[in-house]
């Protein structure tokens, strides 16, 4: 691979990778793009970006073209909470977005698009601890049978096109440079930007609503890594689950506890708890494990320390 498209680059995941790529193929080889034109400097200042609209075939291709694009990382994507206030706009964003980059790149013949999927691929019927990469899904918001459409799809070209789809269902990702875009598992950021800020947090799910998470670094580490991992290993590429530790908000509290001890955290959950709720506590990764080397680094303790510290020095 020599030039890949990114989408979404504004996004809390994109606005991060496309380092970790740029630094890898050099800059001028990776396309950032975004459908909102309003990005940080430093992406601008960078390598290319281009203002790409994904529901919009058309511009997809010309972009191909234009940049002799041979690979594609496709995160742009409407998240869950945004998704059940807009359910249209998640459909159009995360169905058609998608199956335009898959129908581009297969006419284009390009094999390797990068997707990931996420927890909200999982239901109220999914089994809650240790979740199985194969199992019940059922999910019940609209990013949810977005994200299972989109992994069987995946899948679907793989088997028909022989084409190169993979997929990590990520957890609640936690970082500090780009906030998050309006998903469920939002509140693991903001309480740590609140705890500097004010001392205090008050939280939209419950104290004892269990998620798994993983620390941005990981997030980069783990993408980057099945991105490049050897395509006659990877048994089930359009959906590995993916998780580093699984918290309650009160032990993301109890965490920053320990470093500011005055911080008070208060709960009232809103709309984003159901969602949750639908959701699973813990899950079984260790496919990712032996296919390709899945292994995090951050527990939430050192997670914590470093958000903290990050943070302070804005
Ligand atoms: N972080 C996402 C959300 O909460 C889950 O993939 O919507």
């Amino acid at each position: 691979m020599k030039k890949i498209l990114f989408t979404g680059c504004g996004g809390q995941i994109g606005s991060e990778l496309l380092f970790a790529f740029r630094k890898e193929y050099g800059n001028d080889n990776i396309i950032a793009s975004d459908v909102s034109p309003k990005i940080k400097q430093e992406i601008l200042e960078s390598g290319p970006f281009i203002s790409l609209d994904v529901t919009d075939r058309q511009a997809i291709a010309n972009a191909i073209d234009e940049y002799k694009v041979d690979a594609i990382v496709h995160l742009a994507g409407i998240l869950s909470a945004v998704g059940e206030k807009n359910p249209q706009l998640a459909w159009n964003v995360n169905m058609n977005g998608t199956v335009n980059m898959f129908e581009v790149a297969r006419e284009k013949g390009i094999k390797r698009i990068l997707v990931p999927s996420s927890i909200a691929a999982f239901g109220p019927d999914t089994p809650h601890e240790m979740t199985p990469q194969r199992t019940l899904l059922y999910p019940t918001t609209m990013y949810g049978i977005n994200k299972v459409a989109n992994e069987l799809l995946g899948s679907y070209y793989n088997a028909k096109y022989d084409m190169d789809i993979r997929g990590l269902r990520y957890p609640g990702i936690i970082s500090h440079k780009t906030a998050p875009g309006g998903g469920t598992t939002d509140y693991a950021v903001a309480i740590y930007f609140d705890a500097i800020a004010k001392g205090s947090y008050e939280c939209f799910l419950s104290e004892n609503t269990m998620l798994p998470m993983m620390y941005m670094p990981d997030c980069i580490k783990g993408t980057f890594d099945l991105f490049h991992a050897d395509k006659s290993q990877l048994t089930d590429a359009t959906r590995y689950n993916v998780t580093a530790f699984s918290v309650t908000p009160k032990m993301v509290a109890d965490s920053i506890k320990k470093h500011i001890p005055n911080f008070e955290i208060t709960y009232k959950p809103d709309f984003r708890q159901a969602i949750a709720d639908s959701w699973t506590d813990s899950m079984d990764d260790h496919l990712a494990r032996q296919e390709w080397g899945w292994n995090p680094e951050y527990d939430l303790d050192k997670m914590t320390e470093e958000m903290l510290r990050e943070i302070s020095l804005k």
